[in-house]
């Protein structure tokens, strides 16, 4: 297993590119049992989610071919020869369950694995289920498995989530493009990947209206064509990096970055004392005269501030001035990065979903473990401002959703570099 040592190394300065969103992406892909036709995913990221939706969309008999580096996706499911997805891949990543409804919706069956729980929390896959059998499915859950039919195809219904469900959201909106009829989805999720998703099946022949809101209608069609789609740059991505100048000091500017896929996140920036201001060709970022502000962080479904920048902000505030409480309102176990934390020498509290962060002088380097992916990143941002060196191990969680991070950060001067493990 690889490691990342880091070592505190002043300010940081230069540009950043921002890949494409690995969150939209791993819901595009699957868009392609969709149709018979082509589909082309260009601004695809370079990370190992990609790879293991890619092998589980091969072990259905859809081509995938990774063209330029992989940034360019060509996608083609008109041969779909197995109609069940193995526990072997979906373990491995819970976006897997992404292929159930866009599966069930062309050809009235799939058997999939329940991808069971990661670190971060339970993550049932309820509201999945229950969205689809609005619209006509047959579920039965054996032996760990999802096994669906639709014999007659699905049929439009109403789905009212009782919360906000991004994934849920997803594999409703793909099934309802060829349902029967009009879906109307209620309650449902806003984030950017939706929007990008919806914009793409709109390319394939959907039709489509809401997306962004919390109510999305459907009209189901006979059949879905090809298309050509860029993927939306990755917000939780950007925000990452527009931290790391945050926490050491001067300017970076990350390319392709647009304020509206982080609005709420730059507000509590702001707040904090950062200033971020848009350029023509991303987002500049800069810590303002002084040591960073103590904010109040509260993670909410899309426009609200994202869970997957929580670890993140987290660890900015861990050497502000003040004390902070960061409120984690979607997943009951996302503070795994604070004891890590801890032992760079922050001061944290957690009681349940709510965690105190009293902002300290400096931190202090340490070994440290990687736990989930934004964790494992809160730990680098940690390290680049520490002083002394850290070691983050177990970087295998990094790499699912950040391309190259040593060499990205080592770009604007961080000191970082990549250990490979046996
Ligand atoms: C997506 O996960 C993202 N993953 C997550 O990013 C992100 O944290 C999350 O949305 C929230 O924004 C992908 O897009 C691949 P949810 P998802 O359904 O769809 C509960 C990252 O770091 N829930 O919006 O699984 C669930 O347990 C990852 O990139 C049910 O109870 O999230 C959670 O508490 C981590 N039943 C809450 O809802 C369900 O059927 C929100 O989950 C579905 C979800």
């Amino acid at each position: 297993m690889d490691s990342i040592i880091v070592t505190g190394n002043g300010p940081l300065n230069g540009q950043i590119p921002i890949a494409g969103a690995k969150n939209a992406c791993l819901t595009l892909m699957p868009a392609t049992l969709l149709s018979e036709e082509p589909l082309t995913l260009t601004n695809a990221p370079r990370l190992s989610d990609i790879k293991t939706m890619t092998t589980l969309l091969q072990s259905l008999g859809a081509e995938v071919a990774q063209m330029q580096g992989g940034q360019v996706l060509a996608l083609s499911s008109h041969d779909l020869n197995n109609h069940v997805a193995d526990y072997d891949i979906v373990r491995k990543m819970r976006a897997s369950i992404l292929v159930l409804g866009p599966m069930l919706a062309r050809d009235g069956h799939a058997v999939v694995s329940l991808p069971g729980g990661c670190a971060i929390g339970a993550r049932p896959v309820d509201l999945h289920l229950k969205a689809l059998e609005a619209m006509g499915a047959e579920l039965e859950l054996r032996d760990g498995y999802v096994h669906a039919r639709a014999p007659g195809g699905l049929r439009g219904g109403v789905v009212e989530f009782p919360f906000v469900s991004v994934g849920a959201t997803e594999n409703a909106l793909m099934a309802a493009t060829l349902a029967k009829g009009t879906t109307v989805l209620k309650n449902a999720a806003r984030e950017p990947e939706i929007v990008d998703l919806a914009q793409c099946l709109r390319k394939m022949g959907a039709q489509i209206e809401g997306e962004g809101t919390s109510t999305i209608t459907i009209q189901g069609v006979d059949r879905l064509g090809g298309a050509t789609h860029a993927v939306v740059p990755d917000r939780i991505e950007l925000g990452t990096y527009m931290l790391a100048p945050a926490i050491c000091g001067g300017e970076v500017e990350c390319l392709g970055g647009r304020i509206e896929l982080v609005a709420a996140f730059c507000e509590r920036l702001d707040a904090a004392g950062i200033s971020v201001e848009e350029t023509a060709t991303g987002l500049k970022v800069a810590r303002r005269n002084g040591r960073v502000r103590a904010v109040d962080v509260v993670t909410e479904p899309f426009p609200g501030f994202p869970t997957d920048l929580q670890a993140q902000m987290m660890a900015l505030l861990t050497t502000a001035d003040g004390v902070s409480v960061l409120e984690e309102r979607i997943f009951e176990n996302r503070f795994m990065h604070a004891p890590e934390l801890m032992r760079m020498g922050a001061r944290i509290e957690v009681h349940g979903g709510t965690a105190t962060v009293t902002g300290v002088e400096h931190l202090k380097g340490a070994p440290v473990m990687a736990t989930d992916l934004r964790a494992s990143v809160s730990l680098i941002l940690a390290g680049l401002a520490a002083e002394g060196e850290t070691i983050v191990n177990r970087v295998y969680h990094l790499d699912r959703g950040y391309e190259r991070v040593e060499e990205k950060l080592g770009a604007v001067g961080a000191k970082i570099e990549r250990i490979s493990g046996q």
